[in-house]
């Protein structure tokens, strides 16, 4: 179980637990964040979950495969803390992560 934070665009906080093994992704989903859209279900195929890592954390989750790179490419605004969220998996050592949501998806 790892808390997880979610900032919207508009600097609106959401914390939430999370259970491990779920994705990033997946907390947003269940907890009814908007902002992550996730069009593909978790499938590394839309990039409709993108947000930024907050910088603390960039690395200390495990990096993108190239997968995740490519499909980056067409995520709004990407930069160099960019993750796609179906991609992070929540694990005990993810407490307290911070994720930035993008203006918008695509
Ligand atoms: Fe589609 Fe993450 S949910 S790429």
């Amino acid at each position: 179980m790892a808390k997880i934070t979610y900032i919207e665009h508009s600097g609106k906080k959401h914390e939430v637990e999370v259970a491990n093994g779920l994705t990033v992704m997946e907390g947003a989903r269940d907890n009814n964040i908007p902002g992550i859209e996730a069009d593909c279900g978790g499938a590394c195929a839309c990039s409709t979950c993108h947000v930024y890592v907050d910088a603390a954390w960039a690395e200390k989750i495990p990096a993108k495969d190239a997968m995740e790179e490519d499909m980056l490419d067409f995520a709004w605004e990407p930069n160099e803390l960019s993750r796609l969220t179906c991609q992070v998996k929540v694990t005990d050592e993810r407490d307290g992560l911070v994720v930035q949501l993008p203006e918008k998806q695509i």
